[in-house]
């Protein structure tokens, strides 16, 4: 799972949310936005639906003495028509890639993986939620022989709303850089690879910031810890390409797309520490948080602490096309029943 740095009890560091509302782990749903009054009743593991408390593995098992797993986090919202997935199809894809990239073949398919999706929100009486499968290494002595194990689970989550009307999240620029592709590739959402978002996350909330982001081994922005990052600077929405370090981030593909449409010039190209200090707007994007505002870069005020009028477009264009409430790209929500 994608570490919750603040849920590690440790009296050297402070709580961030008591310094700053907007801090939270973004890649997992804001603790405030659950609605569970009791875990969900039932996990999916290994092929089948069980008991949500039987959902467990042996300390023996490698992915957690090596942090060997793959994983997604995805959204289900309710929707005029009935609970619907968003992009299920292209998450499950980039699941298989992730994999793909450490020459591993998922245990499941596609097909059976998308049905365990809908089973875990079906059988546990879900609309609203947050998704996770995750396919992870077993026990044995071999790393390399070890059956591969895959579990899906689902939390109920708020509605995805737009950035915050005031505030917004103070990030730093993490003195931790981003992996480089020939060490882990970014490209992947593998497990172990979040220690670093870890170490980064970690530090940055201990100094009392919301949101890390991180430098690629060139200097140049890669992604927030958990998020894609953009800027907006003379009218242009501007986010990394991936090759500078970040992950294909399946909101920063639908921002692109939808602010293309939208008519605001979009680009993918490097951007510098100081083209965050001097940017008119920042944002990070991820699908738990959806468009985080973003209020300050290593303490440069940049919107006078109100999410900006960009920043507000790409949130309530990526929250009605998630919440049905356009028809545009049906492709996009597929549909539980
Ligand atoms: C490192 C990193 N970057 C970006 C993202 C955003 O990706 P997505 O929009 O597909 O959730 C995530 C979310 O998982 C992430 O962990």
């Amino acid at each position: 799972m994608t570490p919750t740095p603040t849920s590690i009890p440790d009296a050297s560091i402070p709580d961030a949310s008591a310094r700053d509302a907007s801090a939270r782990d973004a890649s997992a749903p804001d603790a405030s936005a659950l609605d569970v009054p009791a875990p969900p009743k039932f996990a999916w593991l290994d092929g089948e639906l069980v008991d949500w408390s039987d959902a467990t593995v042996h300390v023996t098992t490698l992915a957690l003495h090596y942090g060997i797993g793959f994983f997604e986090g995805i959204r289900c919202h309710d929707t005029p028509d009935g609970p619907a997935f968003f992009r299920l199809g292209d998450h499950l894809r980039r699941l298989a890639r992730s994999a793909a990239v450490y020459g591993v073949a998922l245990p499941h398919t596609a097909g059976e993986l998308a049905e365990a999706c809908r089973q875990v929100v079906l059988r546990n009486g879900l609309t609203d939620c947050y998704l996770r499968p995750l396919v992870f290494l077993g026990a044995g002595p071999n790393p390399l022989q070890a059956p591969l194990r895959c579990s899906v689970t689902a939390s109920a989550a708020g509605p995805l709303v737009g950035p915050p009307k005031e505030g917004g999240v103070r990030a730093q620029i993490s003195a931790f850089q981003r992996y480089g592709a020939n060490t882990l590739p970014p490209a992947a959402k593998a497990s172990g690879q979040y220690l670093n978002a870890f170490l980064a996350q970690r530090a940055a909330v201990q100094a009392g910031y919301g949101e890390a982001i991180l430098l690629n081994e060139a200097g140049f922005v890669a992604d927030g810890w958990a998020h894609n990052v953009f800027v907006v600077a003379d009218g242009e929405l501007v986010t990394p390409p991936v090759w500078s370090g970040g992950l294909p981030g399946i909101t920063r593909d639908t921002v692109l797309t939808l602010a293309a449409e939208r008519g605001i010039p979009v680009a993918e190209r490097p951007l510098a520490r100081s083209d965050l200090y001097l940017a008119d707007e920042c944002f990070l994007t991820g699908t738990a948080a959806g468009v985080v505002a973003v209020s300050s870069v290593d303490d440069r005020v940049l919107t006078g602490g109100a999410p900006g009028p960009v920043t507000r477009t790409v949130a309530d264009l990526v929250t009605a096309v998630a919440a049905g409430a356009t028809e545009a790209h049906p492709q996009w929500r597929e549909y539980l029943h």
